[in-house]
């Protein structure tokens, strides 16, 4: 039987290309709508490379409704992976009307574009962040919510939105994907996370550092109630988040109203211990030196993933090795990301 045609929005992104990768090679059409604000359509490229297929492109922004209206004008679309919108917590605090209108104005457009073209499957890339300051760890779907930053606000938002939508119309199917911390890459090195500027997370400043492009990491505290005082995080490999995505896809289809699930491994890792495993299976030394915490940090945050395990179908293969290894691999391949 032909799959539905996925619409996946910020496609050309990190996360995003991974999952067009495992959507063409789970069988399904992709559709990417990108504004490549935070992206290059090369990745797209690669992504058609490595799965042997081609997807539709459109370098459309989702805040503009007449070029989104065209797109589900052209193609039939069966459901909408939603990864679109600005991520960096710092800027957001800096720029709050520009994270709001471009996360949370940019959804409705999407939504109501979908209303018109009778499309009711929307997955959304939402984040652990909207647990806040919470200290009691693992994190569960059903834990109190709450955001530290106009980023984190406009993901919880963006949560109510769609919430209050399935309350209003159960036809519509929507997943609400809570995301750890996503790392690594494709163990082909083709795709991977090219952010702009310095890095503000701590996988991608490791690569970095490793490839000679900034001296030191900065490992931020080392007081915190931790196992080694250094924060601790539940880092997720890429490509299994990617297949995370395909999995809520298929339970979507008899699904009715709105689920939430945390897309994680279950494990926590330190900083150090992030950074010996980069140095063990990579060869390589890191340079660092322990300076104050960062505002806004939590000690610990890791996943409950029993809902997911049960109701997705769905476990992590990958290991912090795995990670670690591709990661470099990716930045080794490509010391100046895409460009
Ligand atoms: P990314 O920046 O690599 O990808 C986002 C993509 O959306 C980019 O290609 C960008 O060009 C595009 N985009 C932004 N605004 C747009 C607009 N108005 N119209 C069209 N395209 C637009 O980020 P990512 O790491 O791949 O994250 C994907 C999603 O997952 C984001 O919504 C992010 O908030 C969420 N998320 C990411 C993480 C993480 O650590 N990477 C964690 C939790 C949640
Ligand atoms: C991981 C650990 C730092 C950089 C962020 C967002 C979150 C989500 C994922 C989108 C922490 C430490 C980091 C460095 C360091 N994104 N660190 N030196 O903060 O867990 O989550 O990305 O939704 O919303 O907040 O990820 O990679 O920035 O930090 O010591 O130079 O590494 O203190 O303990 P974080 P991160």
């Amino acid at each position: 039987m032909m799959k539905p045609l996925i619409l996946v929005t910020g496609g050309a992104g990190y996360v995003g290309s991974h999952t067009c990768l495992s959507l063409l090679e789970a069988g399904y059409p992709v559709v990417v709508v990108d504004n490549l604000s935070n992206s290059k359509a090369e990745s797209l490229r690669r992504v058609e490379k490595l799965s042997a297929k081609k997807l539709f492109f459109y370098p459309v922004d989702i805040c503009d409704p007449e070029a989104l209206k065209k797109v589900f004008m052209l193609h039939s679309v069966g459901a909408v992976i939603h990864f679109a919108g600005f991520k960096a917590v710092g800027e957001s605090v800096e720029k709050p009307l520009e994270y709001y209108h471009n996360n949370v104005y940019g959804t409705m457009v999407l939504l109501e574009c979908m209303r018109e073209a009778g499309v009711r499957t929307i997955i959304f890339s939402s984040s652990a962040t909207v647990y806040g300051m919470t200290e009691k760890v693992p994190f569960r779907e059903d834990a109190p919510t709450s955001a530290t930053n106009p980023y984190g606000r406009s993901k919880l938002f963006i949560e109510h939105i769609l919430l209050d939508l399935c309350v209003a119309d159960p036809s519509w199917r929507v997943t609400l994907l809570r995301y750890f911390n996503p790392v690594g890459a494709h163990p082909s090195g083709e795709i991977g996370e090219d952010p702009r500027g310095i890095p503000n997370n701590l996988m991608p400043f490791v690569c970095q550092v490793a490839v000679g492009r900034l001296k030191e990491l900065q490992v931020f505290g080392n007081d915190y109630p931790t196992p080694d005082g250094t924060g601790v995080r539940d880092y997720i490999h890429v490509l299994d988040l990617a297949e995370g995505h395909v999995k809520a896809l298929e339970a979507a289809e008899t699904q009715q109203g709105a689920a939430i699930y945390n897309l994680g491994t279950g494990r926590g890792h330190s900083v150090l211990e992030l950074i010996r495993a980069f140095e063990k299976a990579n060869g390589i030394k890191i340079p660092y030196s322990i300076s104050g915490r960062r505002p806004g940090d939590i000690a610990a945050s890791y996943a409950d993933v029993q809902k997911a395990e049960k109701c997705l179908n769905w476990k992590t293969q990958r290991t912090l090795e795995d990670m670690v290894r591709d990661a470099w691999n990716w930045q080794k391949k490509n010391p100046e990301g895409y460009a």
